[in-house]
């Protein structure tokens, strides 16, 4: 049985709908003391455990209201994102990508991160495996993903020595408004919420949650390129002790 969800208390942001809906009920049915479910629009649920945040996450003033209402909290997940069709020949697809998709998780890990340091908690990235490679109908959406994934590999480096460890998601294809359309196997959003929490569960920093994600899993693992992120790793000095 899963247990180490039980009692903690997390932030879902985008929780409305999607994974972000399906992480909540998983991080409920593993008995989770208090689920944070920050929403653009007005939001309730059934469970007391659950308390609605108006976050959207590009917007300053909300994510500071926001952190001033969590005093909590052991798991934030960053979930919220866009994706749109282009070309690259439209600038401002670009930066709305960008906005939402990394300087969103960017400006909430910010906001949350005292929280985050007092419970030596976890921050989960739900990048998307667009971070390896693009599908170019949705270049802008793969930018912001794979800059995304290479935050969270560097605030894993900053923060492994503070004791807050950081987790990035590479979601495969997955059955959601986002992927509507799209018709190529889909895995479902309660499988990937499963496999999100198991792995954080299990301590693993590099998520691949569903079968197309899988299928990439040993050889990133194994690779040149995590032997080098680890390396790289190597080089932030110490964290000097809490006077
Ligand atoms: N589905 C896939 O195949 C797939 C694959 C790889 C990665 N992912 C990633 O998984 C995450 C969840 O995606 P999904 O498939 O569940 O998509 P979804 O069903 O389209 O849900 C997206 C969620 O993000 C929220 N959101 C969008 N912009 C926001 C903003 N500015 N501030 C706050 N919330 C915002 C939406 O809220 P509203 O309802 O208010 O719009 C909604 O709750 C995304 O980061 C996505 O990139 C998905």
């Amino acid at each position: 049985m899963t247990i180490s969800f039980a009692d903690k208390t997390v932030l879902v942001t985008g929780a409305n709908r999607g994974i972000g809906q399906a992480l909540v009920e998983e991080a409920l049915r593993r008995g989770a003391k208090r689920v944070y479910a920050a929403t653009r629009q007005p939001f309730s649920h059934p469970d007391p455990r659950v308390t609605p945040l108006t976050l959207d996450v590009t917007n300053p003033a909300q994510i500071k209201a926001a952190a001033t209402q969590v005093d909590e909290l052991d798991v934030l997940i960053n979930n919220a994102g866009v994706a749109g069709y282009d070309d690259l020949s439209d600038r401002a697809a670009l930066e709305q990508h960008l906005a939402v998709n990394l300087f969103g998780p960017y400006d909430v890990t910010q906001a949350f991160l005292p929280v985050l340091l007092r419970s030596q908690g976890a921050i989960v990235n739900n990048v998307s495996l667009m971070a390896f490679a693009p599908l170019p109908l949705t270049p802008s959406y793969a930018i912001s993903k794979a800059a995304a994934f290479n935050m969270s590999q560097s605030l894993r480096a900053l923060l492994a020595g503070r004791g807050v460890t950081v987790h990035a998601v590479l979601t495969g294809p997955t059955d959601t408004d986002m992927t509507r359309g799209f018709e190529i196997p889909k895995a479902t959003p309660q499988s990937v919420a499963r496999a999100v929490l198991d792995a954080v569960d299990n301590g693993e920093e590099d998520i691949f949650p569903d079968p197309t994600s899988q299928a990439m899993a040993d050889e990133w693992h194994n690779g040149a390129a995590k032997a080098m992120e680890r390396q790289n790793a190597a080089f932030v000095p110490p964290h000097p002790p809490a006077a």
